[in-house]
This record gives structure tokens, C-alpha cells and sequence, in this order.
């Protein structure tokens, strides 16, 4: 929801639902994108090496998504978009990302534009964080996607604000977004009315309160 749509949030408070936390959405021109200063010497001393995933990567990406991040698991499923891996020494995939474009597929690209651009689930495992990995993923997504031609590269569903605007991305008003869950009880279980498959998406689902 967003937040200035303060309407819709009442709609929603009067049936049930309760705000549990905000998200917000992040953008950057990819058009001149320059990755943050340190970052690929961070990357260079946490010794990973960032790379595209081919087809024979993606049993271990989806091993490594449902041991760390088992709810994104599903969107490395998809496979309509592209994979970036982090690898240690060993060659153990210890952090992923999901990138798009241009032309992603996203229900803002009238907004965005043609050349739009997305990357998400940004997952680095839990033992591996604060080293710079994350940061690096995002930067060599970003210059991946600028070489492509990308323009406007949307984040979405995040809370990590300020990992994000080190790594050269903005908040993109006014979608900061409150999200809830329906009030639990004795006939107020949320009910599921029908679901659509967009184009090479998971299914979304719609659901009656
Ligand atoms: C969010 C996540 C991807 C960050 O990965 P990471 O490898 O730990 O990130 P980095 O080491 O690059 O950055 C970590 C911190 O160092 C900061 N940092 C990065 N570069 C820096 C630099 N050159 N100098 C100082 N600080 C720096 C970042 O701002 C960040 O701090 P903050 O998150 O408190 O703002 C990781 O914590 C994670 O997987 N979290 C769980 C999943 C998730 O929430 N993903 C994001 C939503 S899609």
C-alpha cells in the first residue's frame, strides 16, 4: 500500500488488516552508472568471485537459495531472469541476486520506461555478511545492465535503505509501501479467489478478507 494513499489504508485497516512494516522501492539511472568507490576493493578482499550463472549453476543456486533464502527459491525457479553468483575460494556459492533487462519484466515499466531494468532477492549467506558482497553483486549487476543498455533500475520490497543508497540507488517516491497481514480469528481467514500467470512469472494470488 502506499503511503499516501491514505484512503486505501483505512479501506484496509476497516476490514482487518494491520500494518506490520513499510518497504520502499529504490531506483538509479543505470545510464552513467558508476559503482561506489570501494566496492570492488571490498569484493576484492572478501576473495569472491562475481559471476553470470549458466544452466549447469542453477542445481547449486537453488541448493543455496533453499538452505539460506527458502522463500525466494521459487522466483531462481522461474528462470526468466538472470542469475549472479558470489563464490568463495572453494567455489561455494555464497550469495546471489536476480537481475532483468532491459525491457524487464515489471509492472512498472510505464513508469520506468522501455529500458527499464530490475535486480531483487540480493541474498549473501549469513557467515559471509558485511564483507562488501553485497555491495559488489548490486554494483556488477548495475554495470552489467548499463552495458546492456538499461536505463531506470527499479529495486522493490526492501528494508535495507541505506545498503542500498551506498551502492548509488535512491528512494523512489511515493512508493514506500506498508505491508500487513489480515486480522486472525473465527471466520476472518483470508480466502483465496484466483490467481494469474503473467508473462514467464510465478503465479500471484489474490485473496478475500
Ligand atoms: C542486505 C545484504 C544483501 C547485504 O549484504 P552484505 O554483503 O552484508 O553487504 P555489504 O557488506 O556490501 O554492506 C554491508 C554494510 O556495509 C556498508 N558498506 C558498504 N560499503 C561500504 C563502504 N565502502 N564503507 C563503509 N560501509 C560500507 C553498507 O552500507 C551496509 O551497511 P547497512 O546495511 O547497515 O547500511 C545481506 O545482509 C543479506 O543478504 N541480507 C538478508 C537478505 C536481504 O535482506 N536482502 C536485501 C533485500 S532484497
Amino acid at each position: 500500500m502506499p503511503l499516501d494513499l491514505s484512503a486505501a489504508t483505512r479501506f484496509f485497516a476497516a476490514r482487518g488488516w494491520h500494518a506490520d512494516h513499510d518497504t520502499l522501492d529504490l531506483v538509479a539511472d543505470l545510464r552513467d552508472y558508476r559503482p561506489p568507490p570501494a566496492a570492488s576493493e571490498r569484493a576484492r578482499r572478501a576473495d569472491v568471485t562475481i559471476a553470470p550463472t549458466v544452466a549447469a549453476d542453477l542445481a547449486a543456486v537453488l541448493a543455496f537459495e533453499t538452505a539460506s533464502f527458502p522463500s525466494w527459491t521459487r522466483w531462481f525457479q522461474a528462470s526468466n531472469r538472470d542469475i549472479l553468483t558470489a563464490r568463495d575460494w572453494a567455489g561455494t556459492i555464497v550469495a546471489t541476486l536476480l537481475f532483468d533487462g532491459h525491457g524487464a519484466d515489471t509492472v512498472f515499466l510505464p513508469m520506468l520506461g522501455p529500458a527499464a531494468a530490475t535486480i531483487g532477492c540480493v541474498g549473501v549467506a549469513p557467515h559471509m555478511e558485511g564483507r562488501g558482497i553485497g555491495t559488489a553483486l548490486v554494483a556488477r549487476a548495475s554495470e552489467i545492465l548499463r552495458d546492456r543498455g538499461a536505463g531506470a533500475c527499479h529495486i522493490g520490497w526492501t528494508v535495507r535503505e541505506s545498503f542500498y543508497t551506498q551502492a548509488v540507488y535512491r528512494p523512489w517516491p511515493p512508493w514506500v509501501r506498508q505491508c500487513g497481514r489480515p486480522a486472525r480469528g473465527p471466520g476472518q481467514e483470508p480466502v483465496l479467489t484466483g490467481a494469474v500467470r503473467g508473462r514467464g512469472r510465478q503465479r500471484d494470488h489474490y485473496w478475500r478478507v
